[in-house]
């Protein structure tokens, strides 16, 4: 019920992707307040992942802006996580051959101030900083549950503890709001009870949340509110109550399993 009048943290409006002919994203308005968790749901292919790209830098919206704090975004992957915007990725993104140490320490890059010439001459500033990033890497990796495995490779992690892998990696460049693209695919019912809990810990950090899921179970206990979206349209937008109780939305998921055979007695 409480609303704010203060600028929201994200604000898109009439956010449009289009590929050729297909309009995968359209003319979609969201917002994300301070201290929020909002979910993201749709069938597959609605655009989700679509409009996550639109809000990163990845792609550059064909109409439509992104603001966050007051500012518009450019589409730049590195200017959006350096105004506060990190993302974890559907597909897995680490780098396999590095241990989990040194890939949450990539994610911090964007907050070292530490230049080129530093690194090369190794002065006291460098060592300062670098010593400064594995202490926060650490504390990271203690955060997400990884630390005993910092040394490890990160290819050798089990699927689930990647994911947690990819959430500290994200939260390394300090932002003020982090978006989940399916965060608990390929989990294990406990292993998705665990990531509520670490979603919840994150917002209890003072960072707000966009997520993607299709676990309903997950998005309903964790979300403020949800948004679905249909193809490429957001459909609506509300609690668990309206969204569950809206004819669009059974319309939209009574229509995906009917892919899969079905019994009828009828
Ligand atoms: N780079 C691209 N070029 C052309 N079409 C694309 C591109 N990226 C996505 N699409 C299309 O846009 C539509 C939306 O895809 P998107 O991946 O955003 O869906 P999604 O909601 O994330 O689905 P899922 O739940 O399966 O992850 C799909 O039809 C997809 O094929
Ligand atoms: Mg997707």
């Amino acid at each position: 019920m409480s609303t704010t009048t203060s600028t929201p943290l994200l604000d898109v409006r009439g956010v449009t992707m289009r590929f050729g002919g297909l309009t995968a994203v359209s003319n979609v308005d969201l917002t994300v307040g301070q201290g929020e968790i909002i979910g993201l749901i749709g069938p597959n292919g609605a655009g989700k992942t679509t409009f996550f790209n639109c809000l990163t830098g990845l792609y550059v919206p064909t109409e439509g802006t992104v603001t966050y704090r007051g500012n518009v975004l450019p589409p730049k992957p590195h200017l959006v996580t350096q105004a506060g915007i990190a993302r974890t990725f559907q597909n897995i993104r680490l780098f396999a051959n590095m241990t989990v140490l040194e890939n949450v320490l990539v994610g911090r890059h964007s907050r070292t101030r530490e230049g080129l010439f530093s690194a090369l001459v190794r002065g006291p500033g460098y060592r300062r900083a670098e010593a400064d990033s594995r202490a926060k890497a650490m504390e990271l990796l203690e955060f997400v549950g990884l630390a005993a495995k910092a040394e490890h490779l990160a290819r050798n992690l089990p699927y689930g503890e990647q994911r947690k892998l990819e959430i500290a990696r994200a939260l390394a460049s300090e932002p003020g709001l982090l978006l989940l693209d399916e965060p608990t695919a390929g989990m294990n019912p406990q292993e998705t009870r665990a990531a509520e809990e670490l979603v919840f810990a994150i917002r209890d950090r003072g960072i707000a949340i966009l997520v993607i899921e299709h676990d309903m179970k997950f998005i309903f206990n964790l979300c403020d509110r949800t948004a679905v979206l249909v193809q490429g349209q957001k459909i609506v937008e509300g609690d668990r109550e309206t969204v569950q109780n809206d004819e669009r939305v059974i319309t939209a998921y009574l229509g995906t399993p009917l892919e899969q055979p079905t019994e009828t007695t009828e």
